[in-house]
């Protein structure tokens, strides 16, 4: 299977095919994953959340990215890695975000994901200018989930999809090559993906974008908890481990495992 690179997605919009993109933080997933038709895999900061048992993503520090990312590019050779840069290492000064994006491209990130509107433009020219390949975050952005106070969807009432049309604009203007929705009412996110020429993948913003985007460790049902409107589980990973592993505990307990099969000579 051949590479997949920005110029496919491009190509997949034009072409009216929907694009697949889903988090992966560790080398056994990311083998996984590698050929089952994903378009994108994204090395997510939502890594703090599922991977490292954080509150939310601004505890995410570069150093647990690089790690992850380091981790993922040894599985994977057919979709395109993404990595999330880390909350505000790319708001003070256009120096350091280029240095983030590099570290990040060092360890095997084939493209960054930076979350915010108009205000990170310029650092989204600089990255673009450098040779960086560069994903929007619009909507609900889990970084800034203490200014927003909480997840709550984006863009409803006028002035606020006023605005978030404008960030889309912009982005695209400063060179991104897709942006990512996330909780945008439906009908906004169609909106913004017909007038897009580069990808929206929606995360909560409906069935009109043009690609989809979940984490992993949701997707498989890895917390039975966590149910919100927009996800959908292909599987109940949490009940089959936990099984598994009651199975283990019990046949280890009453004997019944190891068998003669399993021992050497
Ligand atoms: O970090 C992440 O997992 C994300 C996706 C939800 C798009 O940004």
């Amino acid at each position: 299977m051949p590479t997949v690179n920005v110029r496919d997605l491009t190509a997949r919009k034009r072409n009216g095919v929907k694009i697949t993109m889903l988090t992966c933080y560790d080398y056994t997933f990311a083998r996984l994953l590698d050929r089952c038709g994903i378009d994108v895999v994204l090395v997510g900061d939502s890594l703090g959340n599922v991977m490292l048992g954080y509150e939310d993503t601004t505890q995410v520090r570069l150093s647990d990215m690089l790690h992850h990312v380091r981790a993922v590019a040894r599985g994977l050779t057919v979709p395109l890695l993404c990595a999330d840069m880390p909350f505000l290492t790319y708001h003070a000064e256009v120096g350091e975000t280029l240095r983030t994006a590099r570290r990040l491209v060092q360890a095997g990130a084939k493209a960054v994901k930076l979350e915010g509107g108009r205000e990170i433009c310029p650092q989204v020219q600089a990255l673009v200018q450098g040779g960086v390949a560069v994903m929007g975050h619009l909507g609900f952005t889990p970084q800034s989930v203490h200014r927003i106070g909480g997840h709550v969807v984006q863009g409803r009432g006028e002035d606020a999809a006023q605005r978030l049309r404008a960030d889309a604009r912009a982005l695209q203007d400063a060179g991104v090559f897709a942006l990512v929705l996330e909780l945008v009412p439906a009908v906004l996110a169609a909106e913004i993906s017909a007038v897009s020429a580069v990808p929206v993948i929606g995360i909560g913003a409906g069935r009109q974008c043009d690609g989809q985007v979940l984490v992993l460790h949701d997707l498989l049902g890895c917390d039975a908890e966590f149910t919100p409107r927009f996800l959908k589980k292909y599987e109940n990973l949490a009940a089959r481990v936990q099984n598994a592993v009651q199975n283990f505990v019990g046949e280890v307990k009453d004997g019944s495992f190891p068998e003669q099969r399993h021992e050497y000579e």
